[in-house]
């Protein structure tokens, strides 16, 4: 009883967040619309629309411009007629979208229609209100209810429109929420609409509509039967968003506290040309250094120099595989960034090369809170040249956070940026080595003892912006400035660096993690949408702490935690510090066992892995895909978010269920498409669920047929082992023996694959050879990789039952492979 009473109090909140019900701006909004209605008048048609939109009820105008973009995407912005209201135009977008002309198809006093690409577009005049329509159904209705409100008040200048997909059956996206991948309806009813405001929520609850600690305004109107469309709400203030699904399309409203009315639209038809169009606006998360793929071990905090080396040990004792390990708060000064609390680590750059030594590197913790006193020279620097936070009347802004008073950097005045970023070069961060990567947390901003614990919106930014204006940016203008600060230091290394606090674009900057979750298996479970939702929201780059960072983990849960996390993106441990040790090798031999099996998974797919990464900065597709990413007309999978794809070959579908003897495993792709478990052997037929039955060991994933995978089963300490390993390839065919896959290789660490300097090639094999051809036939590395073995798996034709053993050829060679121009084709079938 006691004890659970601790786990209660831990999980329980100190602090309460606002509801839209609770905010005035917002509450009118949602509940004060009767006799709304625009027209749009003064239309003119070049090669954009603009027009005057006036207010039916109030007579007040304003400027519309709609445009069409490449890619099946449109914009639609709504400004003060003198163009003031703030857009975060210059920082969300990576670089200005390509317009493409529209054409004028018809117009009348009552309606305009105009064509771009495959979509056309009605434009009603009177009350305004616009529909997408692509192959003769209507797939996007914008102010179809009404809804459109700019308010023009000095205290109240929210905006707010409804935004609906008529033939969606499902929702996801506007991260971050601990919620399900499809997103539940807020109404009608009134439940408690998605907010989107970035706060410092520890231990947040699951599966609510609060908002956490990144916001992304992100939606896709998803269908299993029809088109699916998309939308992103391009704001940097507050916002709330209802969503009604209720089988017949998907309604939103979205409702921002400031800011000019920014709305793109994406015609899909499908999710993945949805989220394409979203990174072409975007961005996306360039190719990171491959280390960056292992795992990477952190805990609250690492209090000593001896402390950290002494992990970095352990894990080579008990043969444990690490890349990085991670510096939290402690090692600084009193939470003075760039410095070092030297009592405790003596010497941090014999640390950081101790460390560089056994394989690994290092990341070290930078937040935005300056702590104010006079002597430590960020606070000085800053304080002299302008660049802190001001309160309303103009003086710096100081709240609490963890050195005490603190002041916060003004990331919106570039120069403040520019500073910031600077403080990275090895100049001026005394101790710091190029073994040293960053982490930019509690970004929010997170204040202490204050509001909703961060900055009150009336405090004054560069430019005369109000910090209300840009809230949910703030986060991403320091990620801004510390990856600029990073290339800086070294150019010719890709930067590492992760955030708490995230935005439309962070992509372009830094990785992420979803905060302070808890050890439970709630949070396991929900970390999964969480990644997912992340991912088709751009961030490509994303994962949870394993073990759940507070409170302490059960053995059973943390061995899970271990497998499913060895399928985010980001693979990290991390644990609060009032939490008991629970580094892996502190565990009896089992669960050493246990967790060392389900890591050196993750090892041996990082080639996997990488080559994903590859083709995300080529294309914008996420790394980890929900189900209905390939398999969009199976509306068995919408919903389907404790299983997911790591590009389209692997799919995870660990246990996560306490006590769990089976899993409810779905796959997919009906009766010409079946799923190895590599581990043993067993094949499953797509289109049914199966019970599989688990015990403590079992990691579930699977192959799809007709794919072609290389790993690397070498047992490393470390990704630097990698560079000397061959390769172990698993072709999987599929009924008629063919299979496929691509395979990326680069030096792992610099931009020479900007120049090309790299490998990228497909391999296809058709039942007796295996070609291999490059996919980019300017692309060359000067480098051989081994192919050692060459595994053949067949699954047996025709099915009789389930789970059914596949023909199992394995072929011993030794093929090395280097520069190929022309296809090679290597006869198997001796
Ligand atoms: C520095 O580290 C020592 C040793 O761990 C500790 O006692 C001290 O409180 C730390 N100093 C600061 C300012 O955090
Ligand atoms: C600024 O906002 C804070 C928090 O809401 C409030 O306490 C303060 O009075 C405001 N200051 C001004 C000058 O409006
Ligand atoms: C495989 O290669 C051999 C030798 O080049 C060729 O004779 C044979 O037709 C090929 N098989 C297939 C299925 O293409």
């Amino acid at each position: 009883m006691f004890v659970i009473l601790i786990a209660a109090a831990l999980l329980a909140p100190a602090y309460s967040f606002y509801t839209c019900d609770e905010l005035s701006f917002c509450s009118n909004i949602r509940y004060n619309f009767d006799g709304l209605s625009f027209t749009l008048t003064n239309i003119q048609i070049g090669d954009a629309v603009t027009g005057d939109l006036v207010n039916d009820q109030t007579a007040e105008s304003f400027q519309l411009k709609f445009v069409a973009l490449e890619g099946d995407t449109f914009r639609l912005t709504v400004q003060d007629s003198d163009n003031s209201r703030y857009t975060p135009e210059n920082d969300a977008l990576n670089g200005a979208p390509t317009e493409q002309p529209l054409t004028l198809v018809s117009s009348s006093d009552e309606l305009y229609v105009v064509s771009a690409g495959d979509n056309l577009v009605n434009l009603y005049l009177s009350p305004f209100h616009i529909e997408i329509v692509r192959d003769d159904q209507v797939i996007i209705e914008v102010n179809k209810a009404n809804r459109l409100t700019i308010n023009t008040g000095d205290d109240d200048q929210s905006v707010a429109l409804d935004i609906s997909f008529p033939v969606a059956n499902a929702a996801y996206g506007i991260p971050l929420h601990a919620e399900g991948l499809s997103l539940s309806s807020t109404g009608p009813g009134g439940l408690s609409s998605y907010r989107m405001f970035n706060v410092d929520y520890g231990s947040y609850p699951t599966n609510t509509r609060e908002s956490l600690y990144g916001a992304i305004g992100v939606l896709y109107g998803v269908s299993s039967f029809s088109i699916t469309s998309g939308l992103f709400w391009m704001n940097g203030a507050q916002t709330f968003i209802d969503i009604t699904n209720e089988g017949d399309g998907v309604d939103s409203l979205f409702i921002s506290e400031t800011g000019a009315l920014e709305l793109f639209l994406f015609a899909g038809p499908t999710l993945q040309e949805c989220v394409r169009q979203y990174t072409a606006l975007t961005g996306v998360t360039a190719l990171p250094q491959y280390f960056t793929l292992g795992y990477h071990q952190c805990r609250y905090s690492y209090m000593t120099q001896e402390d950290v080396e002494t992990v970095v040990a352990e894990f080579d004792n008990h043969n444990f595989p690490m890349d990085v390990i991670w510096l939290d708060i402690d090692y600084s000064d009193g939470y003075k960034y760039f410095t070092w609390n030297y009592t405790a680590f003596p010497d941090p750059v014999g640390m950081q090369n101790n460390v560089l030594a056994t394989g690994r590197k290092m990341v070290a913790i930078s937040d935005p809170h300056i702590k104010a006193e006079e002597g430590y020279f960020v606070y000085d620097q800053a304080l002299e040249q302008d660049f802190f936070v001001k309160n309303p009347d103009g003086s710096v802004f100081e709240g609490v956070c963890w050195p005490g008073l603190s002041s916060y950097i003004d990331y919106f005045n570039p120069a403040a940026q520019e500073w910031y970023g600077e403080l990275y070069l090895l100049e001026n961060f005394p101790d710091s080595t190029l073994n040293l990567y960053i982490w930019n947390d509690m970004n929010e901003p997170s204040v202490f003892e204050v509001d909703e614990l961060t900055m009150p919106g009336n405090l004054s930014h560069y430019g005369g912006l109000q910090h209300k204006d840009i809230h949910n940016m703030y986060g991403f203008k320091q990620t801004q400035a510390t990856r600029a600060g990073l290339l800086k230091r070294d150019p010719t290394k890709r930067p590492f660096l992760l955030t708490r606090a995230h935005f439309a674009g962070s992509q372009r900057y830094t990785a992420m993690w979803t905060g302070d979750n808890v050890a439970s298996w709630e949070h396991l479970r929900i970390s999964i949408p969480m990644i997912l939702t992340e991912s088709l929201a751009g961030m490509a780059f994303c994962g949870a702490d394993v073990g759940g960072f507070v409170g302490n983990v059960e053995d059973e849960l943390h061995q899970r935690w271990y497998q499913a996390g060895a399928w985010y993106p980001f693979y990290r441990g991390h644990s609060d510090a009032s939490t008991v040790r629970r580094e892996p090798y502190l565990y009896p031999d089992d669960i050493q066992a246990r967790i060392r099996s389900a890591m050196r998974v993750r090892y041996v797919h990082i080639p996997y892995w990488y080559t994903l990464f590859f083709e995300h900065e080529l294309t914008g597709d996420p790394i980890v895909r929900p189900l209905s990413y390939h398999y969009p007309q199976d509306e068995a999978v919408l919903a389907i978010d404790e299983q997911w794809l790591i590009g389209s070959s692997i799919m995870a579908a660990p246990v996560l269920y306490e006590g769990a003897s089976s899993v409810t495993t779905y796959f997919p792709g009906g009766d010409n498409e079946y799923w190895l478990d590599i581990a043993n052997g067993n094949v499953y037929i797509g289109g049914a669920s199966y019970e599989i039955p688990v015990d403590m060991d079992s990691q579930p994933y699977y192959y799809k047929s007709g794919s072609i995978i290389l790993t690397i089963q070498d047992e490393v300490r470390s990704t630097e082992e990698h560079r000397d390993s061959s390769y172990v390839m698993y072709i999987f065919t599929d009924a008629d023996l063919q299979a496929t896959g691509n395979f990326y290789l680069d030096d792992l660490e610099s931009f020479d694959y900007r120049n090309q300097v790299y490998l990228y090639y497909q391999f296809n094999y058709d039942g007796e050879n295996l070609s291999v051809e490059s996919l980019n036939g300017d692309a060359d590395y000067d480098r051989e990789f081994t192919i050692s073995e060459i595994n053949i798996l067949t699954p047996a034709v025709p099915f009789s039952e389930i789970p059914i053993k596949p023909t199992h050829t394995v072929i011993d060679m030794n093929i090395a492979f280097g520069k190929i121009k022309a296809k090679t084709m290597i006869n198997l079938s001796s």
